[in-house]
């Protein structure tokens, strides 16, 4: 199976829908839009999650929208070979999403005063867990066997999208830039209204009070599990294996239900020393 894996610039693609000859196009070629709203993440950290907050802002809570357009269809992956040519023919204002690290991103962003970046970030353990029982069940890439493994390949940056710790300091190094909004997964939890508030000022939304109650209506988790529209069982039956569900916990922590000690210390280890000197009150899992 990885020998039908699409690399670009050392880093791993999905098998389907990927092609290093669309990421070379979408990095060198694609033009960002000043009014364009783009979500990004690294892989596992709430993507679909924050495309139904972001979809039903922009309908004000009417959730026909969501419930009848595949979200990769609201907001396509742009480094995608389907999404991009989505993404080229979408009207103004434009929705699109991304797992580009940093450095593969399209360059025109960097000169575009692109109105929204939200960019979500989610405890690393949380995010290879979910990775990890994701991609047992897809056939996009290698599957993990086990879960000292995927472990293994997350802190080698050896699975699709690359290293966590590279996509994060390298999207963090835009973070204080008045379009690039930082969120966590962990505050989205914590306090979903108050975040999808922030996302409202900052996509310049006035929302009425009731609006905002059906935005966290319809994008709450068990609403999102049961729409077909979001909760990826469109996907053709070729792609996934018994058991595959995107909408699994959806909780903070859970990789203390699967980490041994010994792997958690381990993963401490390189984390710490990857990320030192960023503020632990970046990063709110510092604080559970
Ligand atoms: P778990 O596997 O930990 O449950 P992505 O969209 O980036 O692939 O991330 C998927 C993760 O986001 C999954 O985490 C999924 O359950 C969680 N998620 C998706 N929608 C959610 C929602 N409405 N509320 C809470 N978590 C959600």
């Amino acid at each position: 199976m990885s020998d039908n894996t699409p690399w670009f610039e050392g880093i791993k693609f999905p098998m389907i829908h990927f092609s290093p000859e669309i990421l070379r196009e979408v990095r060198d070629k694609f033009v960002v839009k000043d009014e364009d709203t783009i979500t990004v993440t690294y892989p596992k950290s709430g993507t679909n999650w924050l495309i139904e907050i972001v979809s039903l802002i922009l309908s004000k809570g009417d959730p026909k929208w969501v419930q009848s357009v595949p979200n990769w269809d609201r907001s396509p992956w742009i480094e995608s070979t389907g999404g991009y040519e989505l993404v080229k023919g979408q009207k103004d204002p434009r929705v699109y999403t991304s797992h580009l690290p940093l450095h593969l991103f399209p360059k025109s962003f960097f000169s575009s005063k692109a109105k929204v970046m939200i960019y979500c970030i989610r405890n690393p353990r949380d995010a290879l867990v979910s990775g990890y029982f994701f991609l047992s069940k897809i056939n996009v890439t290698e599957k993990p066997e086990t879960l000292q493994q995927y472990m293994e390949w997350f802190l080698q940056g050896n699975v699709i999208y690359g290293s966590w710790f590279e996509h994060v300091r390298g999207w963090l190094s835009m973070r204080d830039m008045e379009n690039v909004l930082v969120l966590s997964y962990e505050d989205l939890i914590k306090d979903t209204r108050s975040t999808v508030e922030k996302i409202c000022q900052f996509l310049g939304k006035k929302l009425k009070p009731e609006e905002t109650d059906l935005v966290l209506k319809y994008s709450s988790f068990q609403f999102m599990k049961e729409n077909e529209m979001s909760n990826f069982t469109l996907l053709p039956h070729a792609y996934t294996t018994e058991g595959f569900t995107l909408l699994r916990k959806g909780t903070v922590g859970d990789w203390k239900n699967h980490f041994t000690v010994a792997q958690a210390e381990a993963f401490d280890k390189i984390y710490q020393e990857k990320m030192a000197g960023y503020p632990p009150k970046l990063f709110p899992w510092e604080e559970c």
